[in-house]
């Protein structure tokens, strides 16, 4: 019986194939390479010394879809594969709603036909749209402020809806707050294409020199030292955090929501410093006007997975920056090497 990882090659789900194969699940990845490149999957391998099964396919491809769970005895998914790029979404709504909604219409709709009825599904923190009463339990009120962040909130209430059609099903909803560093091994880690959209990969970028400077959006925010904060979560733990998922939905059917967050919440110049500590590199910064849809303050109540799914957070700020730093610096260019 395997596991099948969409979207297994990408920043989340390589890390994610590490904490599987290293549980000692079979995996088997499904991805299009659209955002993410084969070379991953080789570390993934040289890191655990396991192999996964790789299927290079589109989530829109139903026949192949099909011949994947009619090839393999799937038992559980791991789903990841999707668009994430707000801003991108923003200009192309119908690319996003495509992919992100009508893909996973075409997963579910396959593992329906397959009997496979056991879903670990990566949503986002961004289903708490504007609210700003911090911190955010899974109870918060929803909303969104982009397409990207509609499409989640979207396939949340879609694998609501199936599970009330039949109760066979065990689904979570993993909501991720702010996933940044890399495996220790400096081997994996996040490789964005072009100039990068988030704080973190484009604060590493300035540390090595690709960049001169970060532009830090506002300062003018009601928190501790007027820059927006958020909750920033080791990648390592995330992925920890989808083994429990999977043993929670294996066991007990339901459909729950769970933040993944540690808790804490740090502003952008407290970022800064800690990544200049973790790295010996100044960061050289200026103040520029706020992000257009940007909240204040973002971070996660994560005592609801704490309590049922007995997953937290155990890597700090320290570690993230320390390990974000070893994966940059050893590669520059990401996989491009
Ligand atoms: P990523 O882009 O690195 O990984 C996504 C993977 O899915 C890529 O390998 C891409 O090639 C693949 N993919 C996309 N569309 C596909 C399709 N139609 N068919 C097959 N493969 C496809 O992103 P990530 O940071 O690893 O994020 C993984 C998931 O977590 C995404 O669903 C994302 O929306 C969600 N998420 C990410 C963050 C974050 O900050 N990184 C935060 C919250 C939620
Ligand atoms: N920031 C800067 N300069 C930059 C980039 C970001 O000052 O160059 C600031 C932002 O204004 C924000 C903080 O750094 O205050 C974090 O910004 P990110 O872009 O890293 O993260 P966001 O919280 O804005 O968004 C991320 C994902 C979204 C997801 C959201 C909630 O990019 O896809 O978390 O999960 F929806």
């Amino acid at each position: 019986m395997a596991i099948l990882v969409t979207g297994g090659a990408g920043y989340i789900g390589s890390h994610t194939c590490v904490e599987l194969l290293e549980a000692g699940y079979e995996v088997i990845v499904l991805d299009n390479f659209s955002n993410s490149v084969p070379e991953a999957l080789n570390r993934v391998k040289d890191i655990t010394g396991k192999s996964v099964k790789v299927y290079e396919l589109d989530l829109l491809d139903r026949i192949g879809m099909e011949a994947i769970f009619e090839d393999n005895e799937i038992e559980a998914v791991v789903h990841f594969a999707g668009l994430k790029a707000v801003g991108e979404s923003v200009a192309e709504p119908l690319r996003y709603y495509h992919n992100n909604i009508t893909g996973t219409l075409i997963l579910t709709e396959t593992m329906q036909k397959f009997g496979v009825k056991k879903l670990v599904f990566s949503s986002s923190a961004t289903v708490y749209g504007t609210a700003e009463t911090v911190p955010l339990t899974e109870d918060t009120p929803l909303g969104a402020t982009n397409p990207y962040g509609w499409s989640k909130l979207m396939i949340e209430q879609i694998l609501r809806d199936l599970y009330v059609s039949d109760k066979g099903w065990g689904i979570a909803l993993l909501r991720y707050f702010n996933p940044i560093g890399a495996h220790k091994s400096g081997r994996i880690g996040e490789d964005p294409n072009g100039i990068p959209n988030n704080l973190v990969p484009y604060i590493a970028q300035v540390a090595v020199g690709k960049r001169p400077h970060l532009n830090v959006f506002g300062n003018d925010y009601s928190t501790k030292d007027g820059t927006g904060v958020r909750d920033y979560i080791h990648v390592v733990d995330l992925a920890k955090g989808h083994i429990k998922a999977l043993e929670k939905v294996a066991t007990s059917p339901g459909v729950d929501a769970y933040n993944l967050g540690t808790g804490n919440g740090y502003s952008v110049l407290e970022i800064i410093a800690a990544f200049e500590k973790a790295s010996g590199k100044t960061i050289p910064y200026q103040i520029v006007d706020r992000r257009p849809g940007d909240i204040a303050v973002s971070f996660a109540d994560p005592q609801k997975a704490k309590k049922e799914l007995g997953w937290s957070a155990e890597l700090g700020l320290e570690e993230m920056c320390e390990d974000t730093w070893r994966w940059q610096s050893q590669n520059e260019n990401g996989y491009k090497e």
